[in-house]
């Protein structure tokens, strides 16, 4: 006879921006959940009901998963002991030197390792280096597991994660048969549109699919700055590239392409290609170069030192509390060395140093809109001052 579970699914690193709206799913569809997370400040703020962060439409169905008593919360690693899926979430950073921290998820199998029994189906779904998964195998089956091992990527747009773990295909992946069937089952609770292929090619899935949205992001910031080099507005090209032409439909606006996936995924697929992924570095260099592309503009055109610069947005992207690997904050660098002062400002982010966008409009002479954020839309700014729109969220084009 099988083991019986407490828990149909235990999430390690459920309070994170991707495992608690998964965990908040799977308990309002009916399984018995626990989050395993080891930040305990995180976890009593979701046990009375608050999210940690900014997430679309959540709090709402976080309160009916609190309610069902489905879902439970723990910092207790021997939860993995009773639960009969286990799906590991963790953050996978890069280093210093850009290649990717594989030691931080072998930290946590060899710690996770003795409360994995054969029964068990382990999931992993955050985006890995290629080859991780099968490691992940290796390790557990060298400690005597022989449980089924599954990789299948998280692939949501944060702050989406509620309309989009129900609409988008689950790509699922495994080195066993009952992997994959398992696998299949849990993620038809959120779709049926499942896809099926190998660990290693799930990995590169999910790998290319971030990167060609940096790639994507880099093309439109390098023709940006070709078009301002000449003096001419990126957004009359844009509007006459897209309107009405299919083939550039998708076709991103310039702007800063920052946050703690896309820059991280595209250099774990230049590491896996032995750093010769020359499109990869290519578009890594164009996207982080873009500060200082407008900081060299600025500096041609004024005497930075005698002025306050104030950035409006320090989040990576719109309508989000998320500041990770955010290039405001590289902006921020760049003028606090070149400018008499810097203000910040995010009407998400909370941090005591920032100003209200009105303080910060009426004190700066240069305003750079860093975060496409909905609420500088109507921003009113002095026609003696200088606005840096590259998002053209006010509508007047984008030209520094
Ligand atoms: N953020 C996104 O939009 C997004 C989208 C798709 C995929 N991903 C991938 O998902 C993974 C997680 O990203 P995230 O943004 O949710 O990260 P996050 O930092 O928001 O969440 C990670 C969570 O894991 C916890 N944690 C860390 N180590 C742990 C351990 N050993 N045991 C238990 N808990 C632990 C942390 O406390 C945190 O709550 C990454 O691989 C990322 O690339 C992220």
């Amino acid at each position: 006879m099988g083991q019986s579970f407490k828990y149909d699914v235990c999430v390690v690193g459920g309070c994170g921006h991707v495992g608690l709206p998964l965990a908040i799913m799977f308990a309002n569809r009916d399984r018995k959940v626990c989050v395993y997370d080891i930040n305990e400040k995180s976890i009593e703020g979701i046990k009375a009901g608050k999210l940690p962060f900014y997430e679309e439409g959540a709090e709402p169905l976080l309160a009916s998963a609190l309610a069902s008593g489905n879902l439970d919360f723990t910092s207790n690693e021997q939860v993995i002991s009773e639960s009969e899926i286990i799906i590991v979430i963790i953050g996978t950073p890069v280093d210093e030197h850009l290649n990717p921290r594989v030691d931080v998820l072998k930290k946590t199998f060899a710690s996770m390792s003795k409360y994995i029994s054969h029964e068990q189906l382990l999931i992993l779904r955050s985006t890995v280096y290629p080859g991780v998964t099968k490691r992940v195998k290796d390790w557990l089956e060298e400690d005597g597991h022989l449980c089924d091992v599954a990789f299948c990527p998280e692939r949501i747009l944060e702050g989406k994660a509620v309309e989009e773990l129900t609409t988008l295909p689950q790509i699922v992946s495994s080195f066993t048969e009952s992997g994959v069937k398992r696998a299949s089952e849990l993620f038809s609770l959120l779709t049926d549109d499942i896809v099926v292929v190998e660990p290693l090619e799930a990995e590169l899935t999910k790998l290319c699919t971030n990167v060609w949205r940096y790639i994507k992001f880099a093309v439109s910031n390098q023709f940006y700055t070709i078009a301002n080099d000449y003096n001419v507005d990126f957004y009359n090209i844009h509007h006459a590239m897209t309107h009405n032409y299919p083939r550039c439909k998708d076709f991103p606006r310039p702007g800063f392409a920052a946050g703690p996936c896309l820059f991280k995924d595209t250099m774990q697929l230049g590491a896996f290609y032995d750093n010769n992924f020359n499109l990869g570095h290519t578009a890594m260099l164009i996207n982080e170069g873009l500060p200082n592309y407008v900081c060299k503009c600025l500096k041609r055109e004024c005497d930075l030192s005698k002025l306050t610069v104030g950035i409006l947005g320090m989040a990576f992207k719109a309508e989000s509390d998320d500041t990770r690997e955010s290039l405001s904050y590289k902006v921020k660098k760049l003028f606090e060395f070149e400018s008499k002062l810097v203000l910040c400002s995010d009407p998400y982010v909370k941090d005591p140093s920032f100003v209200s966008k009105e303080e910060l409009i009426e004190r700066s002479d240069i305003i750079i809109i860093a975060t496409p954020h909905k609420e500088y839309k109507d921003i009113i700014v002095d026609g003696n001052k200088k606005v840096v729109d590259i998002w053209n969220i006010l509508g007047n084009g984008g030209k520094i």
